[in-house]
């Protein structure tokens, strides 16, 4: 994207007024919006105002026109400024507006960029004939037939180097041209082999309603699955209450609770899943070693006689 400036003083017209003609035109454009909304006129008003003075935007008009619809300036000029869509430089005969935007850049517009160089020159000059001058822009909405440029109101694509060559030649010489595809294709259709869409079922008038078709057997495939588990939840009934969560285990098993029923407060598995167990049995050993090794006595604290 180039920098959008307004063209040097020097080629400036002094002054801009539109034609009788085309001032009625503008008028009839401004009275579409309701009162206090005129500034809407704006891009109708610049791109007449475009046509008039040769393909471009002279300062004047944008001064001109903010007049009209009572706009401060700047708010016509950042207008003029944003759309490429309005050249604020003198443009050639044929202004060929290239678009270097990526899917058109993959498929080319590199090459394309080479050829208005070598054949028109750097970008923003018109040639010495005043027939040619180009501008690369931004995605000019024809990705599907990339690369391509936009002459006048015209596009053409499916460009190669060689074609556009071509092209600018035929337009500088004045012969005509066939704007559109320019690979034989008639629009954005597959350019050789068609590779979608060839299922013959598609177009026999076979596949009418085939997809509701698809809907009520999916449906009613659903409906049978639900009726069977339906059955065999009937023949083989939940248990009513869900089984207890680990809490409402852990809660039934509770000293308190356990103690409640009668057993003892902590279960044999509790123990042994502690190590409690474990431990006693290395207590129990320690204290018959212990007993092993104390001398007996007759009760009175004497030492028996063995
Ligand atoms: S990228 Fe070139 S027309 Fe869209």
């Amino acid at each position: 994207m180039s920098v959008r400036r307004l063209a040097a003083q020097e080629v400036q017209p002094a002054s801009f007024a539109f034609t009788p003609e085309n001032a009625e035109w503008a008028g009839r454009q401004i009275a579409k919006y309701p009162e206090g909304r005129q500034a809407s006129a704006v891009i109708p008003l610049l791109w007449k105002a475009q046509e008039q003075s040769g393909g471009w935007v002279p300062e004047a008009a944008i001064r001109h026109i903010a007049g009209m619809l009572g706009m401060p300036y700047i708010r016509v000029l950042e207008v003029a400024t944003f759309y490429t869509m309005f050249a604020l430089e003198p443009v050639g005969e044929h202004f060929v507006q290239l678009c270097g935007t990526t899917p058109c850049m993959l498929r080319g517009a590199e090459a394309l960029k080479k050829v208005c160089h070598d054949v028109i020159g750097p970008q923003k000059t018109v040639t010495a004939d005043g027939k040619l001058s180009w501008l690369e822009v931004e995605c000019l909405g024809a990705c599907c037939n990339a690369p391509m440029v936009q002459i006048g109101y015209d596009y053409y694509e499916d460009l190669t180097p060689e074609s556009f060559a071509a092209l600018l030649e035929d337009l500088r010489a004045g012969r005509p041209v066939k704007p559109g595809p320019q690979n034989g294709r008639h629009a954005s259709e597959p350019k050789d082999a068609v590779k979608t869409l060839t299922d013959p079922a598609l177009f026999d008038g076979s596949m009418v309603g085939a997809w509701k078709k698809r809907f009520a057997e999916e449906d009613a495939k659903a409906k049978a699955e639900a009726a069977g588990q339906a059955v065999a939840a009937a023949a083989n009934p939940e248990p009513a209450k869900p089984e207890p969560t680990r809490a409402e285990q852990q809660k039934s098993d509770s000293p308190v609770a356990r103690t409640a029923r009668g057993k003892a407060p902590v279960s044999a598995e509790a123990r042994e899943a502690s190590g409690n167990s474990a431990s006693s049995e290395a207590t129990t050993k320690r204290r018959a070693k212990t007993a092993a090794t104390v001398e007996p006595t007759d009760g009175s604290g004497t030492k028996r006689k063995r």
